[in-house]
């Protein structure tokens, strides 16, 4: 009578197992209650165990009797959960019957959001887009673009510097304070021609402010060609400049020095946020520097690898994320990098 007894337990809980994890929930409740009849209705198997109880020694009566009941308590208690989930009156359950709640989905950052255009853009010009390390060494984020160990040039870009003891060989590196150094390592591996852009990271330790992060992103693009001249890289800047706002934006161009471009210039946008009138982001000037570039200088050629006197080619660094501030008017840089969703939901 024991095994009997156990193995309707096992019967019972098995079949209750197996209605609960059904996928559909169609007719459950009705399911459940004809398993209760089979098992602990008044013609159920246990009612069925315990009525035999009678013919049993008095022994036998108290030890399968106090079983018998022990079970059918367990499983009541069993079957009342279960009733109670499927009726969604369980605290901490669930209610079958309401509709699925929306799963949220996330959304692109504003600045990938404008790098893809801007990709989708240079691709189109049959540009090709390359990638380079966020951690630099000192000869590719200053010396191969012509600014050596103590050019002044330097202290144009506040650097984080990083020891680095590589198997005991002293070894310079840096976070790269500009997507630039990308310019040699492509001319050393593809050679020219190269028309290539490169959107990435970059590092500098800012004073902080509206318009001033310590990590923003740029977009350097390279075109090395013959007879490649100035005209082309401005047509190119305003051209990208109309694909991105899709009006014209007024836009003014300034001599600009960077050792690894002779001649350079800047190219600075009239100030979107205030429409040129003057506020915190543009300084109160009414334009915001965005887009500097210049012809690729003899030296930095040679240093990737490139015959100056067949070649020569333009190059430009746009302040991605100061970019992206105009396009959306977006009126402080620090909100990229903030997290804040109030921030974010609005792309
Ligand atoms: C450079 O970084 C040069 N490598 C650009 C270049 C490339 C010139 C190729 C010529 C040829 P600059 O330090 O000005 O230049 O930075 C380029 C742009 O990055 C700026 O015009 C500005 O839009 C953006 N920028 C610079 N500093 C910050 C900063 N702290 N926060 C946000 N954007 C910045």
């Amino acid at each position: 009578m024991k095994n009997k007894l156990e193995q309707i337990k096992k019967q019972a809980l098995n079949d209750l197992e197996s209605l609960m994890s059904r996928k559909t929930s169609l007719n459950l409740q009705e399911n459940l209650r004809t398993l209760r009849i089979k098992y602990l209705g008044r013609k159920g198997e246990l009612s069925q165990i315990l009525r035999q109880l009678k013919d049993l020694s008095v022994e036998e009566k108290k030890e399968f009797g106090a079983l018998a009941n022990s079970i059918k308590t367990e499983l009541e208690s069993i079957f009342k959960d279960k009733e109670d989930i499927v009726l969604g009156e369980k605290k901490g359950t669930y209610d079958i019957s309401l509709p699925g709640r929306e799963m949220k989905i996330g959304h692109l950052h504003p600045l990938t959001l404008i790098q893809r255009d801007l990709e989708d853009i240079f691709k189109s010009l049959g540009f090709s887009i390359l990638e380079g390390p966020e951690l630099e060494s000192d000869y590719y984020n200053f010396e191969a673009l012509n600014i050596d160990k103590h050019h002044p040039a330097r202290d144009m870009q506040d650097t984080f510097y990083v020891d680095w003891d590589k198997n005991n060989k002293e070894e310079k590196l840096v976070m790269r304070t500009h997507t630039s150094p990308v310019q040699v390592r492509a001319m050393q591996k593809h050679g020219a021609p190269l028309k290539v852009i490169v959107p990435g990271r970059v590092f500098r330790n800012e004073a902080m402010d509206a318009s001033h992060e310590h990590t923003f992103y740029q977009l350097e693009g390279l075109m090395i060609d013959k007879d490649i001249s100035i005209t082309n890289m401005i047509a190119l800047m305003k051209e990208l400049l109309k694909g991105i706002f899709e009006k014209e934006v007024p836009v003014r161009i300034r001599p600009g020095f960077f050792p690894f471009v002779e001649p350079g210039i800047e190219l600075d946008i009239s100030c979107q946020i205030c429409d040129g009138k003057g506020c915190n982001v543009c300084k109160q000037s009414g334009w915001l520097e965005l887009f500097p570039a210049g012809m690729v200088h003899p030296n930095v050629l040679k240093a990737g690898g490139i015959d100056s006197q067949k070649y020569s080619g333009f190059a430009f660094g746009l302040g991605l994320t100061r970019l992206v501030m105009m396009k959306y008017r977006i009126n402080d840089i620090r909100l990229f990098n903030s997290g804040d969703l109030r921030f974010l939901e609005q792309f």
